[in-house]
């Protein structure tokens, strides 16, 4: 057994490489080199032109991605209705399916019609909205996820005062006892990945720092080394 501190030094870097920064003509091939280069989940986010003003794509995304990767399928939804359609998601083959806690009225419940469907409960929440907001019902959840950026586009600056959110968060996930992801999304690369870590992130979204780089594989490896 570890004692608290300990296990932050313990814990494995998952990195989860958003494909929104992803070349979309080639998506098939990025998604095959992310995995290549040892990220375990694939984060694929998706856009409503409502609850987010961006649209990206929908299941059949998902569906046609689904027998080139064994990744573990990390679906974000931003969206407002996020129950309506969770269903698609999962026939798709998403692996873990998170909705907003800011269009979610029973957290409970959302968790329960998430397992129905046979896959993982993530619960995401927005910059603005605090910690306490989820921090009750972490615990129906199998991932948590902070955005570290306004969500709808990639390519944004990581806002530091999440750092003190996921903190917070990561003590909740803690007196569960249960192994409860805890995601970071937005603004994430080498030269800052330290702080979400060092605040107790387990699960690194990452998506201009990967895609947009010229040796994508080589960042990926870089942040799964990293020493914090
Ligand atoms: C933003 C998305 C993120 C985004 C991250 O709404 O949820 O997943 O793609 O992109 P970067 O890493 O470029 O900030
Ligand atoms: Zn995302």
């Amino acid at each position: 057994m570890y004692g608290g501190g300990m296990e932050i030094f313990m814990r494995e870097i998952i990195i989860a490489p958003s494909i929104l920064a992803a070349d979309i003509a080639n998506l098939g091939r990025d998604v095959k080199l992310s995995e290549e280069a040892g990220a375990k989940y694939l984060h694929i986010d998706i856009m409503d032109g409502h609850f987010v003003p961006n649209i990206s794509y929908g299941p059949d995304v998902v569906k046609a991605l689904r027998p080139l990767s064994n990744q573990v399928f990390d679906v974000h939804l931003m969206i407002s209705d996020p129950l309506f359609y969770a269903e698609r998601f999962a026939k798709a083959g998403a692996d873990i399916i998170t909705v907003h806690c800011e269009t979610v009225s029973d957290y409970k419940d959302t968790a329960d019609a998430l397992h129905a469907l046979g896959v993982k409960a993530g619960i995401s929440v927005k910059p603005k909205t605090p910690a306490s907001e989820i921090i009750d019902a972490v615990k129906y959840y199998d991932l948590i996820l902070v955005m570290t950026v306004e969500p709808g586009f990639g390519g944004q600056s990581y806002i530091e005062e999440m750092n003190e959110k996921i903190a917070l968060l990561r003590e909740a996930i803690d007196k569960t006892g249960k192994d409860i992801d805890l995601e970071v999304d937005g603004g994430i690369g080498p030269k800052n990945i330290h702080m979400p870590l060092k605040a107790g992130a387990n699960v690194i979204v990452a998506g201009s720092a990967v895609f947009k780089a010229e040796k994508p594989a080589q960042v990926i490896a870089e942040m799964k080394e990293t020493k914090i």
